[in-house]
This record gives structure tokens, C-alpha cells and sequence, in this order.
């Protein structure tokens, strides 16, 4: 028996052959049977029904063609995916990319919906926003995941997971660790999950903030996030660089800006005090 690929009969219905043979003992082979499924009617909703462990979850089935990966069901965030989606193996960790280039078990990457839309953004003020948002994004899923990973459902680690996302944004502002050197310095801080998400969201602003303003032209320097709880059992959160400083006229407390507008709104949500510190750099501490 011969299994065919997946492929368009001339009507562009997707199809897959199984050929058999029809063997008689005296004669020996009288031909070959072929039988034709449609694809959408057995295969596809075949691979739909696997059980996955959320809604949006879904099977993919793919195939390496040369320097690509290419679709070989539809996508259901992209109709018409089947044979005709076709993504570069290099430069990023799209899943399905890993899968086909020997990754198994479970493993991160970035979504290819979210790499679809991006790559319909023409404007490039436009996909900056939506490069964002994907980082907003992504740092909330992080912190569920950790939490999932916590024994318990109890708290969240932060360092571990500062370590984690900081380590993220730098690959996706594109700077290089070695001329921005990062420090850790949050102890052993466990949080709830109401207190966890607002603060991961702060970090995530001002440290892409610092990535991206901080330290323009190549300059050196440090980063640091840290984070205690004091005695009287209040934490303080900082994120400071040696970077050259904000401009003068940001008001950083009534901000016109989104990024610094999320960092005040969350700080008012946690019951904070924000406060900026402009000498040798920026830095700014959030008491909650
Ligand atoms: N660490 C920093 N060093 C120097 N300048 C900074 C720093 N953080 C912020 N800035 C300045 O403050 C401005 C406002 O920051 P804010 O995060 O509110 O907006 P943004 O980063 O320009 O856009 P977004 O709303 O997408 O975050 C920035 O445009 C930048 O000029
Ligand atoms: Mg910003």
C-alpha cells in the first residue's frame, strides 16, 4: 500500500490517495486500486478531533519543503492555509518550524497568528504597536505559566520569573547583553497572582522602555529590576539604568504617553506610591 501526499485535484479539492495493489496468485499484480478521500471530509476533521487542552489550542499538520515549512491543513485562524501557507525555517521559533526541525515535546514559541497579522502591517509605527502588545501579552502568559508550574498554585516566584521575561525582552528589542548588562536583584519574593500580574506589566514597561530609550547609539551600561519587602511589610519595586535620563519635560506621573499611563494605572490598582529618581540615570520605585 502507497500513501500519496496531500494535493489539489483540478477542482482545488484537497485529496489524499492510497494505492493497493490487486495481487491474483497465478497472474500476479492486475493493477493497482486507488482510493481518493477528501481531505476535508475524513482527514482534517480527523486531526480537529484530538483532544487539546484549551479552546484556542489547535492540531497543525505540517511538512518541511526545502528552506520552508508548509501547511498541510487549514488553519483555523487562517483559512486557506492548507498546501499553500508556506513559512522560512530560519529566524524564528514559530512552533511548527521547531516541530518540523526535530523539536519534541513541549516547548515555547511564538504564535503564528500573531506572526500572520504582523506580517499584514505595512506601516511601521504601526507594527512597533502591535510588537508591543505582543510583549504585554506575553507577559501576562508567563506569569500564568508559572503559576501552573508552581506546586501548589500558591505564588509566584518573581526573581525566577524576572530572570525569565527580562531575558525575553532583550532578544526582542534586540539588545545585546553583553553592552547592556542586566541585574537581578529581587529576593525571595513570592506573590499572589493579583499582586503578580499588575507588577510583571510595570516591569515590562519600563524595562522595554530602558532597552529602547535608555541607551541609544550603541552606549554602555546596566539595568537593574529589583524588589523587598521592607519591615513593615511593604514591598518596594524598582527598575533603574545608567542610561542617559529621561527628557525633562515627561511628567512621569501624568503622562501623555500609553507605557507610562499602564505603569501609573497599575500602581494605583496595586494601592501604590510611584516615585522617579533622575540622577546618573532613571529610576523608578514603585512602594505597594
Ligand atoms: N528609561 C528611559 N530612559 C530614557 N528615556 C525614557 C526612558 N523611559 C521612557 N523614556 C522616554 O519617555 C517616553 C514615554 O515613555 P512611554 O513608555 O510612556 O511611551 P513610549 O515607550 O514612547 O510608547 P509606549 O506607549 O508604546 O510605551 C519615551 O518615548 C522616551 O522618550
Ligand atoms: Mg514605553
Amino acid at each position: 500500500m502507497v500513501l500519496s501526499d496531500l494535493y489539489r485535484d483540478p477542482s482545488g479539492i484537497i485529496m489524499l490517495d492510497v494505492a493497493a495493489p490487486v495481487l491474483e496468485e497465478e497472474y500476479g499484480l492486475l493493477g493497482v486500486l486507488i482510493l481518493r478521500s477528501d481531505a476535508n471530509s475524513f482527514l482534517y476533521p480527523l486531526i480537529q478531533s484530538w483532544p487539546v487542552p484549551t479552546k484556542t489550542a489547535e492540531n497543525l499538520l505540517v511538512k518541511q519543503e526545502g528552506d520552508g515549512v508548509i501547511c498541510l491543513n487549514d488553519l483555523r485562524y487562517s483559512a486557506g492555509a492548507a498546501l499553500s501557507l508556506r513559512l522560512p525555517l530560519s529566524g524564528e521559533t514559530l512552533p511548527f518550524v521547531e516541530a518540523v526541525l526535530g523539536k519534541r515535546g513541549e516547548f515555547e514559541g511564538r504564535d503564528y497568528r500573531l506572526r500572520l497579522q504582523s506580517r499584514q502591517i505595512t506601516d511601521e509605527k504601526a507594527l512597533k504597536a502591535f510588537q508591543e502588545s505582543q510583549t504585554r501579552i506575553r507577559a501576562m502568559a508567563m506569569i500564568h505559566e508559572k503559576l501552573y508550574q508552581s506546586k501548589d498554585f500558591a505564588g509566584i516566584d518573581f526573581a525566577d520569573y524576572i530572570d525569565k521575561m527580562v531575558t525575553h525582552l532583550f532578544v526582542v528589542c534586540e539588545v545585546d547583553p553583553k553592552r547592556v548588562h542586566f541585574r537581578n536583584e529581587v529576593r525571595a519574593v513570592i506573590l499572589d497572582i493579583n499582586r503578580a500580574i499588575p507588577c510583571a506589566l510595570i516591569v515590562n514597561e519600563l524595562v522595554s522602555n530602558a532597552l529602547k530609550y535608555a541607551f541609544p547609539e550603541e552606549k554602555a551600561g546596566e539595568l537593574t529590576v529589583g524588589m523587598f519587602k521592607d519591615e513593615t511589610e511593604k514591598y518596594h519595586l524598582a527598575v533603574k539604568d545608567t542610561g542617559i535620563g529621561m527628557p525633562k519635560k515627561i511628567d512621569a506621573h501624568r503622562p501623555q504617553t500609553l507605557g507610562l499611563q499602564i505603569v501609573n494605572d497599575l500602581t494605583k490598582q496595586i494601592e501604590g506610591t510611584l516615585e522617579l529618581y533622575r540622577d546618573g540615570g532613571t529610576e523608578f520605585e514603585i512602594t505597594f
